[in-house]
């Protein structure tokens, strides 16, 4: 459903596993950035009605995804490391046109958001397939059949408003660009890592 160019290599799963502490600390953060995200996205596009309403119920969910990451820390006597930067996200920021129309950019922001979701989506796939932790596994499940409904909702939005752009062109084009950008990818202990 995701149509990723390329899957994580399933040794990705040991590293994070190894290291859940920071997995936990990167994965709180990525939530939150989930949701400011979603409110930025909010904030340039308010004339739009429905994406407002469907956006702000998704940054409610990034929120609650965050606090839940949260509860699983502290009950495990972890600390909420600092916030992490994501290189990932920020190479992947690289692909959107900056310069163009407002639609443009729009669609854009929308596609580049959509694709967040399905790594994290792939990801959270392949936690809950391979850690042996039975709290963490069933977590990361549930996480990943929601960031599928993200995934779903920024695709909708793109090809919704996105009439007047060859939208499917240019998913095609970020898949590209994402599958290159991923190789170098996959070995460390966070999220996207
Ligand atoms: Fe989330
Ligand atoms: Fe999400």
């Amino acid at each position: 459903m995701l149509h990723l160019k390329l899957e994580t290599d399933p040794r990705w799963a040991t590293i994070a596993e190894d290291n859940i502490e920071e997995i936990l600390t990167d994965h709180a953060w990525c939530e939150q950035k989930a949701a400011t995200n979603a409110i930025t996205i909010i904030t340039h596009n308010s004339q739009y009605v429905d994406l407002v309403t469907d956006l702000l119920e998704l940054a409610k969910e990034e929120l609650e995804h965050f606090q839940m990451v949260h509860e699983i820390i502290k009950k495990r006597g972890y600390k909420l490391g600092r916030e992490r930067k994501d290189s990932y996200v920020n190479e992947l920021y690289k692909f959107m046109n900056k310069g163009g129309n407002h639609l443009q950019s729009m669609v854009d922001r929308l596609l580049f958001s959509a694709m967040i979701e399905a790594r994290s989506c792939e990801r959270f796939k392949l936690l809950s397939q391979r850690i042996k932790d039975k709290e963490l596994s069933q977590f990361y499940y549930d996480l990943m059949v929601s960031e599928a409904g993200h995934y779903t909702t920024f695709i909708t939005f793109a090809r919704k408003y996105g009439k007047d752009i060859d939208v499917d062109k240019r998913w095609k084009e970020l898949v590209a660009f994402e599958g290159e950008l991923i190789k170098s990818y996959g070995k460390s202990e966070t999220i996207h890592g």
